[in-house]
């Protein structure tokens, strides 16, 4: 898989990554046998470059398989480029979601979580998953930046931020990606974070490129979702909107066809385009539990769509129905 080079402080990684948190929770049953063999997959594909959280799984038990994989299945860790976040604080042994934490004093407890649980001495990048709604920016990306001066952490991320905050963030040290929500379905940020990423030479780090299943055709309704997918709470499932939405997945359907490709590869097409819109460096990061599904998605890196192709799909968005994510819970 080729390479490119995120930010302007040097981190090369994967031209897609893999999105981890479906390894763990959110989307499904969870087979742990099938999730080491997907992070094989990966590092088989060259997708090398792995996205995870403090917050993924119960006990963030997405970065202590991670860790496990890195020092036994994984092979050499220095083929891997490992990104993961901190900022939501959960009730230790249920997950339960008590507030969200990006203060100095949390920043610097929290990073030493995770290199233990990665069982690593330094992280590739680490973000701020959410700013709490407290702290300002420059505090946090402050602490962040003593973490790179102590070389636990390389590079630093925002995700979830505004252009604003991205700004504020960049003047206390370099930022390397922003990570937000980037799709299809979601292009909230295009004229917003997406220039300010021009202007100062971020990469931008697309989740949940598929809009969380919907663009790949298979996942368009809460039918057949388990109980606790968290797909369930998002407007865009809601059977009020469901159906219009599955119905603007035509063009995406067509073109697959037409291509002998399949609607997941379009969806991230798509999306590789972007650099040529924007300027700006993207990877996206699509999650799958599945190694066939990792390695299908590692194809789209050479499906290069036309422009004829692209403008079929540019309305798509504008007639989405539903928000991307449920209200925020009620935060003491
Ligand atoms: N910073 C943030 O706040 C934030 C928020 C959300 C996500 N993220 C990151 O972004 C990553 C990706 O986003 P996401 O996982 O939320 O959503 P996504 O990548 O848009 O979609 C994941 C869903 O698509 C399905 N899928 C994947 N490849 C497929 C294919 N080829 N054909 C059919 N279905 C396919 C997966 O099912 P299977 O697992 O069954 O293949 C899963 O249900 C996450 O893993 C996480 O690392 C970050």
């Amino acid at each position: 898989m080729r390479t490119l080079k995120l930010g302007e402080t040097g981190l090369e990684v994967s031209a897609l990554g893999l999105g981890c948190v479906g390894l763990s929770e959110f989307y499904g049953p969870v087979d742990r046998e099938e999730s080491l063999a997907t992070l094989r997959a990966a590092a088989d594909a060259g997708m090398t470059f792995l996205d995870t959280s403090d917050y993924y799984g119960i006990d963030s038990a997405n970065e202590r398989m991670i860790g496990e994989f890195l020092a036994k299945g994984g092979g050499d860790r220095s083929g891997f480029t490992v990104a993961t976040k901190f900022g939501p604080v959960r009730e230790p042994g249920t997950g339960e979601l008590l507030g969200v934490r990006s203060d100095p004093a949390y920043v610097r407890t929290a990073c030493e979580a995770s290199l233990r649980r990665l069982g690593t001495d330094h992280i590739d990048l680490y973000y701020v998953h959410h700013p709490d709604f407290v702290t300002p920016i420059e505090e946090t990306v402050g602490a962040m930046a003593e973490l790179v001066a102590a070389g636990k952490v390389r590079h630093l991320g925002l995700s979830n931020v505004s252009a604003a905050e991205l700004r504020a963030g960049h003047k206390m040290h370099p930022i390397t990606a922003v990570q937000n929500e980037w799709s299809l379905f979601t292009r909230e940020y295009e004229d917003t974070v997406v220039p300010v990423c021009a202007e100062l030479g971020i990469g931008f780090v697309a989740y949940s490129p598929f809009s969380r299943g919907f663009l790949t055709g298979r996942h368009t309704s809460t039918d057949g979702l388990a109980e606790d997918d968290i797909r369930r709470s998002m407007p865009r499932f809601d059977a009020s909107n469901a159906t219009h939405n599955a119905a603007l997945l035509a063009p995406i359907r067509r073109i697959a066809e037409a291509r002998g490709a399949t609607m997941a590869q379009v969806a991230l097409a798509w999306l590789l385009h972007r650099p040529d819109m924007h300027h700006i460096a993207v990877v996206p990061i699509p999650g799958t539990r599945s190694p066939a599904r990792l390695r299908e998605n590692a194809n789209a890196l050479s499906l290069p769509l036309t422009s004829e192709e692209l403008a079929a799909l540019d309305s798509i968005a504008q007639q989405v129905k539903g928000d991307r994510m449920p209200p925020p819970p009620d935060l003491d």
